[in-house]
């Protein structure tokens, strides 16, 4: 089963929307096998966003993403890094759809409120820089 790494950002657990993201992706039918509310440190956040060392928002994204709690978690479900990606939104926030996370509810391309891996290759660095194997769990969904 495909699985995704999403991250709601500093901003969003500020805003208390943790239980509002987590609730849409739970209601696409997408399970939720691991979970933290961290701190991140500026290694974890450089590995992280390894592919925009040198652009000229890196420095201030790192900032960013390591000045508070961020709840990242570990989603698996059919197709889970696209539809994952389609519900976060663009990442220019002025032009994410509204229905989307970002559409409804954000307007700076930095506080976007959520991060989404791209790739198959992108969700197995991410979620190794995050999680360890054994938080994380598979179990039986009902329906
Ligand atoms: P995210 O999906 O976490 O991936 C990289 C982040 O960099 C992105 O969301 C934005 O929060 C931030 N960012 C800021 N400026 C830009 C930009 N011009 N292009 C892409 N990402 C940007």
């Amino acid at each position: 089963m495909e699985k995704t790494f999403l991250m709601v950002k500093p901003d969003g657990v500020q805003r208390s929307l943790v239980g509002e993201i987590v609730k849409r992706f739970e209601q696409k039918g997408f399970q939720l096998i691991g979970s933290k509310l961290t701190v991140i440190s500026r290694e974890q956040a450089e590995l992280h966003y390894a592919e925009h060392k040198g652009k000229d928002f890196f420095e201030r994204l790192v900032t960013f993403i390591t000045s508070g709690p961020v709840f990242a978690m570990v989603w698996q479900g059919e197709q889970v890094i696209s539809l994952s990606r389609t519900m976060i939104g663009k990442t220019n926030t002025l032009e994410a759809a509204p229905g989307t996370i970002r559409g409804d509810f954000a307007v700076h391309t930095h506080l976007n409120l959520i991060h989404g891996s791209d790739s198959p290759e992108s969700a197995e660095r991410e979620i190794s820089n995050f999680f360890k194997s054994d938080e994380l769990f598979e179990y039986n969904k009902v329906i």
